[in-house]
């Protein structure tokens, strides 16, 4: 057993063979910026699309592309089977079941799904509309808490406030420690009576740090509160089985997961789901129409108004199979052996800081840097020139690069197709960077 992430995920499994995997991988055998072969350490961002993923979708509108489920003919049935076979793909690949999950455009779409549930509950009952069973969960009054942390993405932060600006309520969070973890020390004074919402990040995307979910949960437990977790960093990379995290909804994108632009998820606990009014309205999500009033389908239809993305599930699908082929210990354990790798020979590089954790068991292969005197755009802009793609600026995680007393970072996100020869070459490059700035 190797300890990974402080549990025994990862069993005694084979190294990936990353060679193998990148030639799966087509676009990583182009060179950029002249004859420089393309180091991509950006996957955190978007993760590259193996020969499997785009096959599956090629092969869907070259033989049955169809709008699905209400077509009377051949094709619209074969598109049903591939896009619902795609949903139970997804869904146990996190331990779910298919009608568990909701296809949506991508996490953000997910987790404002699950945010616009509480200001849309809310103004339906103030006006006496009718809302599904077990709707009352979702009424916030003015000074209902909703409690997040200080290192969410935006889309898990910003969606919150608009919630709090529609209803009265109040937006709480945690603070984080010099290194970047969650400071629960204070987490009993912020959940109380009024605590509606407890929403956090699986794995931070600026700072690397996966976060201990049990604490969380037990405390939202004690309250009544939802949990939401964003799981957008933790899903692509290690085994997540929504049965054992304890929480009652999750949201994840597909493009970061081998998958295709455009497709995304949101998990919940049928229960929730069921008393989740919908979102987006139209066709497709419907019981019953008539012009006075209409009745929703039930979940997952009732949250996916319109024709769905047919191809990009089917793609999905595949790189789940992809993902599980190569087996989510086994992607887990050669994330941590190349993180572990990295925090070290970083660490080499002068002048050089990393924002986040340091123990390599309480992160995952996200890893923010800055660099005295040089200018995160500069070393992004030097990396480039040397075919290395990494992320510059506060990635999307605004407040989390405040609190961390930094402006911006140069964030590396390895993946499958990254071995230790990147990391290598982005160390060489980065000493490059240190003497082209007079710096070290
Ligand atoms: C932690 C986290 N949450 C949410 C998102 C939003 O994902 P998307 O842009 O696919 O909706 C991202 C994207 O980087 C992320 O890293």
């Amino acid at each position: 057993m190797t300890t990974v992430h402080g549990g025994t995920v990862a069993t005694a499994t084979p190294p990936l063979d990353v060679p193998a995997i990148r030639a799966q991988f087509p676009i990583l055998e182009r060179t950029v910026r002249g004859e420089q072969r393309l180091i991509y350490l950006d996957s955190g961002a978007t993760s590259q699309k193996p020969l499997a993923v785009l096959d599956a979708e090629r092969h869907f509108y070259l033989t049955s592309n169809a709008a699905v489920h209400r077509g009377a003919h051949q094709l619209a049935e074969e598109a049903t089977e591939a896009y619902e076979g795609g949903r139970a793909v997804m869904a146990a690949f996190v331990g779910a079941q298919p009608d568990e999950v909701v296809f949506t455009r991508n996490a953000t779409e997910s987790l404002n799904l699950v945010a616009y549930s509480f200001v849309n509950a809310t103004d339906k009952a103030r006006w006496g509309s009718p809302l599904p069973e077990g709707a009352e969960r979702f009424i916030l009054s003015p000074g209902d808490e909703i409690l997040i942390t200080e290192m969410e993405h935006h889309a898990n932060l910003v969606p919150w406030q608009e919630v709090c600006a529609k209803t009265g309520a109040v937006l709480r969070w945690i603070g984080l420690t010099a290194d970047g973890r969650l400071d629960l020390d204070r987490l009993d004074d912020l959940v109380g009576p009024r605590t509606r919402v407890v929403s956090f990040v699986h794995q931070s995307n600026l700072l690397g740090t996966i976060n201990p979910i049990q604490p969380l949960v037990s405390a939202a437990r004690s309250v009544g509160a939802l949990v939401v977790l964003d799981a957008c960093q933790s899903v692509p990379h290690m085994p997540v089985d929504v049965a054992g995290l304890g929480v009652d909804a999750m949201a994840w994108s597909g493009h970061k997961m081998l998958g295709p632009t455009g497709i995304g998820c949101l998990w919940a606990r049928p229960e929730v789901l069921a008393s989740m009014p919908p979102f987006i309205s139209g066709g497709s999500m419907i019981e019953l129409v008539t012009m006075e009033r209409t009745t929703f389908a039930d979940p997952p239809k009732r949250f996916e108004a319109g024709v769905p993305m047919v191809a990009q599930a089917v793609g999905l699908a595949a790189a789940c199979e992809f993902l599980n082929d190569l087996g989510m210990p086994a992607v887990a354990a050669h994330e941590h052996d190349i993180t572990g790798y990295a925090l070290g020979r970083l660490q080499e590089v002068p002048g050089l800081r990393i924002v986040g954790p340091l123990d390599n068991d309480m992160r995952g292969s996200a890893i923010s840097f800055v660099m005295d005197g040089v200018h995160p755009h500069d070393v992004g802009q030097v990396l480039d020139s040397r075919g290395i793609a990494v992320r510059v600026g506060h990635h999307c995680a605004w407040p989390a690069c405040r609190s961390m007393g930094v402006p911006a970072t140069t964030r590396i996100s390895p993946y499958i197709y990254n071995d230790r020869a990147d990391i290598d070459a982005l160390v060489e490059a980065l000493d490059g960077v240190g003497s082209l700035f007079g710096v070290g």
